[in-house]
């Protein structure tokens, strides 16, 4: 939950502030500056006007006026020029001292928009990704709800060649649960490499046998299990799963608590557990991975491909209108 990926006009979010892909001069521009500037009203302009322009790279701070936030952080991305005149660096320093900012002045949520990715031309993927390290940094010392703030599509674009892997992920899934479906309407078949497994009855008895050896332990204590075994604290597990801590102490402090589905496997994720221990994990909160549904193939995707980078794999379940993890 700590980073939530919404597609909306900035100017509507309702939060403490809102960040401003701004330039040095700080009157104003086109784009999400133009936006702003136009729902927050002339005081807004009045306002920057006294704080005698911004460096590429920097922040300042001004109230929010008629916009529904208090604060609007301006903050003046780096022009892209192909990436050998310290962009990236620029573009970092960006988040960096917007969430200071936003950090100094109490604000515990806080949305971006994709700074630099528009009229300054940084590719999209880039941006995004950066937008998404820096944030998720600054959440492993600190408590905030952050926006990433998508206004159309084509802003968020993963990868072609990954939106093609995972295409031809789903199809081939799809098939093999409707032909399994069909043909075997008595046998379920555990979720594998997308093909029918060797002998139902040998995979059977393994999913029995781990049922039935770790029938007496619950959820919230497998989960606890494996944070230890994986030798990480509850912050970051809990952290790198993009769930916010309150939900983790519900999980913590109740051995029977049944999370949902996606918080289950978002803990899967931060965990970097295997198919087998996710589909364990799973198990102990009622849920199971079906290839009839796109996510949980999504899912199953990426933990194949042993890629547990959450964001990397909310910006797919993004692309693919799917519901993100952690949200
Ligand atoms: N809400 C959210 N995001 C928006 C909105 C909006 N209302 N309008 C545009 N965006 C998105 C764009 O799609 C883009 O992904 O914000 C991102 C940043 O685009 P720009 O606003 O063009 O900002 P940037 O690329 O940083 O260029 C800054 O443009 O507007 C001028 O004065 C500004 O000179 C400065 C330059």
């Amino acid at each position: 939950m700590p980073i939530q990926i919404v597609r909306n006009d900035i100017t509507k979010i309702k939060c403490d502030a809102i960040v401003n892909a701004a330039n040095s001069s700080l009157l104003g521009g086109g784009g999400v500056d133009g936006a702003i500037h136009r729902a927050a009203g002339e005081k807004l302009l009045k306002e920057c006007r006294t704080l005698g322009g911004c460096k590429t790279g920097d922040a300042k701070i001004t109230k929010g006026y008629n916009l529904p936030c208090k604060y609007v952080i301006h903050t003046v991305g780096p022009v892209w020029n192909g990436g050998k005149f310290q962009e990236e660096e620029q573009l970092i320093s960006c988040y960096r001292n917007s969430l200071s900012l936003a950090k100094q002045y109490k604000c515990e949520s806080v949305a971006f928009p994709l700074i630099s990715s528009g009229v300054y031309g940084y590719p999209k993927e880039q941006a995004l990704y950066i937008a998404m390290n820096e944030i998720s940094k600054f959440l492993l010392n600190n408590e905030m709800l952050v926006y990433i703030v998508v206004y159309d599509k084509d802003s968020f674009r993963i990868s072609k060649k990954l939106i093609d892997d995972i295409t031809e992920y789903i199809d081939e899934c799809y098939i093999e649960a409707h032909y399994v479906g069909r043909s075997t309407r008595l046998t379920t078949y555990p979720l594998d490499e997308c093909r029918p497994c060797a002998s139902p009855q040998s995979s059977m008895m393994r999913d029995l046998s781990d049922v039935i050896g770790s029938i007496d332990e619950s959820f919230s204590e497998m989960l606890l299990r494996k944070i230890d075994e994986k030798g990480m604290t509850d912050s970051q597990c809990y952290k790198k799963a993009n769930i916010d801590r309150k939900l983790f102490s519900k999980i913590r402090s109740n051995p029977n608590y049944k999370p949902s589905k996606t918080t289950a496997i978002a803990f899967a994720i931060a965990l970097e557990l295997s198919l087998d221990e996710t589909r364990d994990l799973l198990l102990k909160a009622g849920y199971a991975l079906s290839h009839s549904n796109k996510f949980d193939i999504i899912i199953e995707f990426f933990i194949k491909r042993k890629e547990y980078n959450i964001f990397r794999i909310n910006e797919a379940l993004f692309e693919f209108d799917q519901v993100l993890l952690g949200q």
